[in-house]
């Protein structure tokens, strides 16, 4: 394993029984990761885009522990002896309903802990307050419910509840997604600073391109299911190499704008992921598409630093 790597995936592949048949047997797959190799390394930002349905969610699934992989193995580095695993929180897109109307804030806060250890109700009490003040809730709303707040304060308690465990990842799924432009900013910046003073490492999904790079050290681009480039922020969102992330950069001309919005004209459809393409699986959307093509492509480190599965590129 990479010594630096806090989790290492090696040729990941997640399927999900799509039909049975009158005797309960599968009829058919959904086929979310098809050979995912991904490392994520300690303090980085590692941001992960691609379409809808493309497998980033299962990917934050299969990181938390909630999926299995089907094939493929996932390693996680020993910290301090022990393997970690309860080292990984996550922050979804809607704070709405990943909180529990029911739980005053600062017991949601300390959800985590309370699962974890046997903590005294003022030693949890303590640690929301501290950890409150560190997300920007006054400690006098700690004794709210969630509904009492908007939505980007509801975000900062979904932010300081993956804080209380110290985990050593945060996995975000598209963590502002939900919020108006002028919230996203602040949610953001708080989350640079949380990284800067607790030496975190995020894995950041989002489909909007200017968050990405106000947010990663890394990017990596998914398209159904596997990583077609991978490389430094910088270098993959200003030159893009695989065809599939120019088209994906191309249908984003202003800031802001959602890798979604509008471009379903320029690159048709996602093919069926219940059955795979031959050869490469951008082959029939690609503008590039020839000789070679038909042939299953690898994620090769190529000159410029970056990883690209395709073989046109060197
Ligand atoms: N629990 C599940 N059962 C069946 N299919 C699933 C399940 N979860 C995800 N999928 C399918 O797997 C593919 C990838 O989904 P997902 O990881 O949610 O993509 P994304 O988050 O990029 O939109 C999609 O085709 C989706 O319909
Ligand atoms: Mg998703």
């Amino acid at each position: 394993m990479n010594l630096d790597a806090l989790i290492e995936l090696q040729d990941i592949r997640v399927r999900f029984p799509a039909k049975y048949n009158w005797l309960g047997k599968p009829k058919g797959y959904v086929n979310a990761l098809n050979g995912l190799d991904l490392n994520i390394m300690r303090g980085e930002t590692l941001g992960i885009v691609g379409e809808s349905g493309c497998g980033k969610s299962t990917l934050a699934q299969l990181l938390m522990g909630l999926q299995k992989p089907s094939s493929g193995q996932l390693l996680r580095a020993r910290s301090d002896g022990s393997w970690f695993g309860s080292g990984m929180q996550m922050v979804f897109q809607d704070p709405q309903s990943s909180l529990d109307p029911r739980l005053p804030v600062w017991r949601i806060i300390t959800e985590p802990v309370y699962v974890q250890k046997h903590n005294s109700v003022s030693e949890r009490r303590q640690l929301a307050e501290g950890l409150a003040e560190q997300v920007g809730i006054r400690k006098e709303y700690l004794d709210r419910l969630p509904h009492e707040f908007s939505g980007g304060q509801r975000q900062r308690i979904s932010i300081a509840r993956a804080l209380s465990s110290e985990p050593d990842i945060i996995v975000l799924d598209e963590p502002t997604s939900a919020l108006d432009i002028s919230v996203q900013a602040q949610i953001l910046n708080l989350l640079v600073e949380l990284q800067r003073q607790r030496n975190l490492t995020y894995v950041l999904i989002s489909h909007n391109v200017s968050v990405v790079r106000h947010m990663s050290s890394r990017v990596a681009v998914m398209y159904l299911g596997q990583i077609v480039e991978l490389g430094p922020a910088e270098k993959v969102l200003t030159h893009p190499q695989h065809p599939y992330t120019r088209l994906l950069l191309d249908s984003v001309p202003q800031a802001g704008r959602s890798l979604e919005e509008g471009q379903e004209d320029k690159k048709g459809e996602l093919p069926s992921n219940r059955n795979l393409p031959q050869g490469c699986f951008f082959r029939e959307r690609c503008p590039f598409a020839g000789d070679g093509c038909h042939m299953p492509q690898d994620l090769r480190v190529n000159l410029s630093g970056a990883a690209v599965r395709c073989h046109r590129v060197s």
